[in-house]
Formats: C-alpha cells, sequence, structure tokens
C-alpha cells in the first residue's frame, strides 16, 4: 500500500491533464495508480482555485478522507495549494504536502520527505514541465496535450495568471513527438489544451520561423498519420483570427468546434473585466466564424454578477445571448479572488441576484439548446 497512490482532480482539462502526468511521474518511480483512496498509501489532490466553492469542495472532501483513512501521505496540489500556500497546514492539520503548480515533478521526492515532516514546495510556479513520453494515459481512444502554460492575459476577476505563471509554450517539436508516440499508440482524438491557444509562440526552433504559431501547430498536427480528430481549447476572442477559422475549415481532422468565452454582453463590464473586445467585436468575429466554417458549433462562457454589474448590464448579457443563440454556455457566478484586480472592487451584487441572473441564463440557454439541431457539446472544462 505504502508504493501506491490516488489522484483526485478537480477544475479544469488543463489539471486533468496534470494529473496523467503526476500518475506518469508516480509510475516511473515504481508507484501503482489505484482508484479508491482506503487502498493509496499517498492521497494526492490536484486543485482548482478559479472560484471559492472549487477550493472548499476539495479541502472539506480532503477532510473528510482524513477523518477516514489515517496513516496516509495527504498532499494538496496544483492551483489551491500555490493560491493558499501554508495557511492550508492551518485548515487542515493532517496535511502533509502543499505542491504547487510548478513543482509537480518532484511529488515522488516530495513524498519522501513527508515522512520527516510537513513539505511545502510553492517556488517555481512558472516552471515549465519537462517532456515526458507519454507513459500514462487515461483513455485509449482520446488524450489531452497541453502545448503550453500559465497566462499573460490578467483578466480583472481572474487567478489563473497568479497561480499558474508567466505565459509559455512549449516546444512544437516536442508537441508533435508527443502526438506521434500517441498516434504510436492507438489514439485517435487530440484535444490541444492552453489558457489561451491563440496565443501559442514557441521559440523559433530549426526550420521553424518566429511567426510560428497556433495555426501552423494546427496544420502540422493534421499531418500526423494516424490522428483522426484535432480538437483544442480554449481560444480567447482578442487573439482569435480569420486564420484560424480558414484553417479549421480547410483542415480535414479538425473539429467544427470553437469555444470562445463571452463573460459578459456589456462593453461597460467587459471594459473592467480588462477583456481586451467589445460586444460588437464579438458578434463579428462570430459571424465571420459561421460564415468562413459550415457547420460550426460555438460554445461559451459567461459570468453574473461582475462588480457594478447592474440590470442593463446583465440586460445586454442576454440579448446578446438571444442573438448568438450559442451551442451550449458554461454560466458562472462571480466569486472574488484574493490578489485580482476584481478583488479590489466590492462585490455588490448580492448572491440573490447572482442566483436570479444565473438561473435566468441557464434557462435562456437551455431553450436555445433545445431549440438548436445539433448534437449535445462534449467540451466540458469545468467541473
Ligand atoms: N482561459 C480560459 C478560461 C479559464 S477559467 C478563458 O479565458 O476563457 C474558465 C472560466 O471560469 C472562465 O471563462 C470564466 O467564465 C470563469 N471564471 C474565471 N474566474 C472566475 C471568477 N473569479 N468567478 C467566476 N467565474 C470565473
Ligand atoms: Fe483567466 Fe483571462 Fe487568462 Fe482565461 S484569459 S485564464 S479568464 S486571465
Ligand atoms: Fe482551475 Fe487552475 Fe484550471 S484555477 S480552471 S485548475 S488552471
Amino acid at each position: 500500500m505504502k508504493k501506491s497512490v490516488y489522484i483526485r482532480t478537480f477544475g479544469c482539462q488543463m489539471n486533468n491533464r496534470d494529473s496523467e502526468f503526476i500518475g506518469g511521474v508516480f509510475i516511473d518511480k515504481g508507484y501503482k495508480l489505484v482508484d479508491l483512496p482506503g487502498e493509496a498509501g499517498v492521497i494526492l489532490f490536484n486543485t482548482c482555485s478559479v472560484r471559492a466553492h472549487a477550493e472548499e469542495r476539495a479541502i472539506s472532501s480532503m477532510g473528510q478522507l482524513m477523518h477516514e483513512h489515517k496513516n496516509r501521505i495527504y498532499g494538496i496540489v496544483g492551483c489551491a495549494a500555490q493560491a493558499l500556500g501554508e495557511g492550508l497546514f492551518k485548515r487542515l492539520p493532517g496535511l502533509n504536502i502543499v505542491c504547487g503548480t510548478g513543482e509537480i515533478t518532484r511529488l515522488p521526492e516530495l513524498v519522501k520527505e513527508a515522512e520527516n515532516g510537513r513539505v511545502l514546495a510553492l517556488e517555481d510556479k512558472d516552471a515549465l514541465l519537462p517532456e515526458l513520453k507519454p507513459t500514462y494515459r487515461q483513455d485509449k481512444d482520446a488524450a489531452y496535450v497541453s502545448i503550453m502554460r500559465g497566462c499573460d492575459n490578467f483578466c480583472a476577476y481572474c487567478i489563473v495568471p497568479y497561480v499558474r505563471g508567466r505565459e509559455r509554450s512549449r516546444s512544437a517539436d516536442g508537441i508533435i513527438s508527443e502526438i506521434r508516440d500517441l498516434a504510436g499508440q492507438g489514439i485517435r482524438d487530440v484535444t490541444l489544451l492552453g489558457q489561451n491557444v491563440n496565443s501559442y509562440r514557441p521559440k523559433a526552433e530549426g526550420r521553424r520561423s518566429k511567426a510560428y504559431g497556433f495555426v501552423e501547430l494546427l496544420c502540422d498536427v493534421n499531418k500526423i498519420d494516424g490522428i483522426e480528430k484535432i480538437n483544442f481549447m480554449t481560444s480567447h476572442p482578442k487573439d482569435a483570427t480569420g486564420a484560424l477559422f480558414k484553417a479549421m475549415k480547410n483542415l480535414d481532422k479538425v473539429r467544427k468546434h470553437l469555444h470562445l468565452p463571452l463573460q459578459s454582453g456589456s462593453d461597460r463590464i467587459l471594459k473592467l473585466m480588462q477583456r481586451g473586445y467589445t460586444r460588437g467585436g464579438y458578434f463579428d468575429l462570430i459571424s465571420e466564424a459561421l460564415a468562413v466554417i459550415p457547420g460550426l458549433r460555438v460554445t461559451t462562457d459567461i459570468i453574473v454578477g461582475f462588480p457594478g454589474e447592474g440590470e442593463e448590464d446583465f440586460g445586454k448579457t442576454r440579448s446578446l445571448m438571444e442573438e448568438m443563440k450559442f451551442d451550449s454556455a458554461y454560466i458562472f457566478k462571480y466569486s472574488p479572488r484574493a490578489g485580482t484586480e476584481a478583488a479590489k472592487m466590492p462585490d455588490d451584487v448580492s448572491l440573490r441576484l447572482k442566483k436570479e441572473r444565473h438561473k435566468t441564463l441557464l434557462d435562456l440557454q437551455r431553450s436555445i439548446s433545445k431549440g438548436k439541431a445539433h448534437e449535445k457539446t462534449d467540451c466540458c472544462h469545468c467541473t
């Protein structure tokens, strides 16, 4: 049991991929991955910090496990570890390890150290994880491939740049060789992951020029024998371009699905959010994408109750959703995150109003989705 590890993941697909990576790191050190925490000597939660609810859920479930299973090594890993740091030892007195987003490669070492006392490892959130051969994959047919880490956008509400560090792109050679290996193992379906894939920009290498970016990477992945479907997430409206839409149309393996988070339909709120586009700009972008790519499915993310969101602002989000008729939309209630720009603004939309607006948009989207002939989306980047 000592050399067995249980990993539970919270948050986005990037975190899921990190958990797989962590699994691979432990397997390389002779550990076994187990599905039940009761069977594990090491219990790790790879956490999310994007909303308070995600953090609280992880902390309370770990507290419960600690109560049920004694004499294990417990670790909180990833974004909430990076955000909450040492404070987690106070919240969870039985906790042995707090390991930040850039230190996950060292986890087997940290487990050893934890036998002699608590371990805090948060130093290098800007680390570019080493190229590991795909030793462990959860799925036999489909795989996630991280093409970049971090984010430089600093949207006012968002904690990701603070917990995942500066945006850095993996080398195209590394990504292509990983996908070739995956194809060799029988994987047919790949999803390229990044917080803002459209700003993928690796350091110039070999025959690749400085102009090599996400569109060029898509073209290269499209050429890999054995791969049949290519998905990607997430795109940012300020960086999505006509060149991307043309590539999506022309590359036969690329799925005709664009996840393009809108967040708000009010220009005033978009500005406060520091999103870098307007309602009209977003509308034009989607219109262009739909004109270029026949049968395109468009999905989005929306936040209700951002500081200062009045009835008029909310009405603008609702009316834009009515116009756009997204295939699917994830609707979130604004959650203030310590350290972000928005956390300095008063969280002045009451919880009652946030819940009401959340329900209004959920109901609206349900009726729109029902009315559309498309199949249901399987893009779920937030759990
Ligand atoms: N990089 C991606 C998404 C990251 S987080 C992007 O830019 O779209 C996924 C979604 O969580 C965001 O699109 C946003 O809608 C939501 N989100 C992020 N921070 C939030 C916060 N503080 N409160 C509520 N929702 C938030
Ligand atoms: Fe957060 Fe904005 Fe970066 Fe997305 S683009 S991860 S919302 S800061
Ligand atoms: Fe959450 Fe971290 Fe992803 S904060 S959304 S797990 S990058």
